[in-house]
């Protein structure tokens, strides 16, 4: 085992610089040259717990001979996924050719995004009963007005995610919705899950193969999607009406917090909604994921649904009653969001970010898997049309002076984010900065 030492610059890669492990250098290019020395795999490893996100993922340059040809030497490039972001173990069994020699006794290693590794190393929530806020959305009618504004706007600018109680969702209509959507999950769709599914199907495969590794780009998830023009699960009594008297609701629900969105940004009242309808009518999309998580038998192997932020506008969740599974990445920490039977957990996608100038950003989550359990969750968003033009709102960027994000079509930016979805969100803003739409503002 060769390993290399060495804790990358904060301010370059986003990693806490540590005492105990020497620095390595960023260079302008924003590769990095690190001492590389000879140490038995058993060295101490610091503790995980705490750690910023590292970049994990380094693609790395080393010079070795190869043991056929001695006095040849040869650049090897290989992609490593980082152990630990300080310490990294090479083992040169892995290269295809057999290497005697690693020449220079420097390694040229270029840090390369991987959130998803990244997102492992986040610490769990240190302090079990922070939860992220609930609020009562009742008390906006009440006397108490001026203080659930409040709660919202420091639900939406410090969390991005929040729940609402007392929504005015009636609750007869959603116990219906929980008994038919379960009920379509069992009818049309378990068995065909832990049969027929790629994930189920590929994690026996790495399961079998015993190498210890994660399934990385597939979620453990059963889902189908519900739009006015989409099929509709058929066999389940009740469902499309059940749902369809839920969408409404949920979708009024919606345009009442994009009101008060708009209140609290100081933006014109509508803006929102206007916005994501590309200007007026009822354009904007308008559409609901009907979510199974399965119990899976090796939790710790894939995630339910990978960390991502959401593309669109604001998002309408109704998870289940008792089953847990969603977080929220907050301050380095995985939170958990807590299940409150019939209540909607609200967050807010890119889109918000983008036209409140960075006021409200769209967070990281994600579902973990369970080892026993169904999990079930209803997400409705609330999005911009694909022709709805995005840009920060001109009120809010007076205040600063500054546009912090592009001007662009949001089908542009779906097509970015179909491709992205799992990756961070920076890298989406500057691929839609280039079109045309930005030289006319
Ligand atoms: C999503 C999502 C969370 C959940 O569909 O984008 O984050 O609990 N869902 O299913
Ligand atoms: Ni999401």
């Amino acid at each position: 085992m060769w390993t290399i030492g060495g804790g990358p610059a904060s301010s370059t890669l986003g990693i806490e610089e540590r005492a105990d492990v020497p620095s390595i250098s960023v260079s302008e290019k924003g590769s990095i040259k690190t001492p590389i020395s000879k140490e038995s795999s058993a060295q101490e490893e610091p503790e995980l717990e705490g750690i910023i996100p590292p970049p994990a993922g380094l693609i790395i340059e080393i010079s070795a001979a190869l043991a056929a040809r001695p006095l040849k030497a040869k650049t090897i490039k290989t992609r490593l996924k980082l152990e630990h972001p300080n310490l990294m173990k090479i083992d040169i069994k892995r290269f295809k050719e057999p290497i005697n020699t690693i020449h220079n006794r420097s390694i040229i290693a270029t840090p390369v995004p991987d959130f998803q590794t990244q997102a492992k190393y986040c610490k769990p929530s240190s302090s079990p009963k922070m939860a992220i806020p609930v609020i009562d959305f009742s008390k906006l009618n009440s006397e108490e007005r001026a203080m659930t504004m409040a709660q919202i706007a420091n639900g939406c600018e410090e969390w991005g995610f929040f729940q609402l109680v007392n929504h005015g969702i009636p609750v007869e209509l959603l116990e219906k919705v929980k008994m038919v959507s379960s009920d379509c999950y069992k009818k049309e769709r378990e068995e065909n899950f832990f049969k027929n599914s790629t994930p189920v199907k590929l994690l026996k495969e790495l399961v079998d193969k015993k190498t210890g590794d994660k399934l990385e780009n597939i979620d453990w998830e059963d889902v189908f999607l519900l739009s006015d023009d989409n099929e509709w699960p058929i066999k389940t009594p009740e469902f499309k009406e059940t749902m369809t008297e839920y969408r409404a609701e949920v979708k009024k629900l919606a345009e009442k917090l994009m009101e008060v969105m708009d209140e609290n940004l100081g933006i014109p009242k509508g803006y929102i909604k206007k916005a994501f309808n590309g200007g007026e009518g009822d354009t904007a999309f308008f559409g609901t994921k009907v979510s199974h998580y399965p119990p899976c038998p090796n939790p710790e192997m894939v995630t339910g649904l990978r960390a991502h932020t959401d593309a669109g506008g604001v998002i309408l969740l109704f998870q289940d009653d008792v089953v847990d599974g969603l977080q929220i990445l907050k301050d380095g920490e995985w939170i958990d969001v807590q299940p409150i039977p019939n209540s909607i957990v609200i967050n807010t996608g890119d889109q918000i970010e983008v036209l409140s100038n960075g006021r409200y950003k769209s967070v990281w989550h994600r579902v973990n898997a369970k080892p026993d359990k169904t999990r079930r969750s209803i997400a409705s968003f609330y999005n911009p049309s694909y022709n709805a033009t995005i840009e920060p709102a001109t009120e809010i960027v007076k205040e600063v002076n500054e546009f912090g994000y592009p001007k662009f079509r949001f089908g542009d930016y779906m097509s970015v984010y179909t491709e992205q979805k799992f990756l961070p969100k920076e890298p989406r803003f500057q691929a839609v900065r280039t079109t045309t739409l930005e030289v006319s503002r």
